[in-house]
C-alpha cells in the first residue's frame, strides 16, 4: 500500500516533469528560430526525457494501485537572453528538480515506504547526470564566449547527443 500522502506528492512530481518537458521544448523552439539546430535538438531530446520520467512516476502509482491524476501544465517562457542564460536555467531547473526528489525521498522514508524509496534512487541517481551535463554546457559556453564562431562549434557538439 502506498499512502494518499506519498501518492499525492508523486502524481505532483508527474506534473512537475510535464512542467520541465515543457520547459525544454520552449526553448528548443526558441532555438529553432535562431537557427541553432544542435541546441534545438539537445533541448527536445531532454523534453522527451522528461516525459520518460513522468511515465516512469505514473507506472510506479499503476503498480501500487494508486490513482494517476494529471494537473493542468504551466506556461513556459517563449524568449530567453541567449544561449548562456537559457543553459544557466536548465541547470537551476535541475537543481530544482533534484531538491523535489529529496523532499519525496524524506517522505518516504518517513513512512517507511522502502518501495518508492527504492524507485525514487533511480531518480536521484539520474539527477546527477541531469545537472552535470547542464552544468559542461554553462561552463563550455562561459569559457568559449559568445563569439559566432564558438556558439556554431558548441551547436555542432551538442547536435551529436
Ligand atoms: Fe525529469
Ligand atoms: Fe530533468
Amino acid at each position: 500500500m502506498i499512502s494518499q500522502k506519498m501518492a499525492d506528492s508523486i502524481n505532483d512530481q508527474i506534473k512537475a516533469e510535464f512542467d520541465s518537458a515543457y520547459i525544454y521544448l520552449s526553448m528548443s523552439a526558441y532555438f529553432e528560430n535562431k537557427n541553432f539546430k544542435g541546441m534545438a535538438h539537445w533541448t527536445k531530446k531532454q523534453a522527451k526525457e522528461e516525459m520518460e520520467h513522468a511515465e516512469k512516476l505514473m507506472e510506479h502509482l499503476y503498480e501500487r494501485g494508486a490513482r494517476v491524476v494529471l494537473e493542468a501544465v504551466a506556461k513556459p517562457a517563449a524568449e530567453f537572453d541567449g544561449p548562456l542564460a537559457v543553459f544557466k536555467e536548465v541547470l537551476k531547473h535541475e537543481q530544482f528538480v533534484t531538491s523535489r526528489f529529496y523532499k519525496m525521498m524524506d517522505l518516504a522514508r518517513e513512512e517507511k515506504d522502502y518501495t518508492t524509496q527504492s524507485m525514487l534512487n533511480w531518480f536521484i541517481d539520474e539527477q546527477v547526470e541531469e545537472e552535470a551535463s547542464a552544468d559542461e554546457i554553462v561552463q563550455k559556453l562561459e569559457f568559449l564566449g559568445n563569439s559566432n564562431s564558438s556558439l556554431y562549434l558548441l551547436d555542432k557538439e551538442l547536435a551529436q547527443r
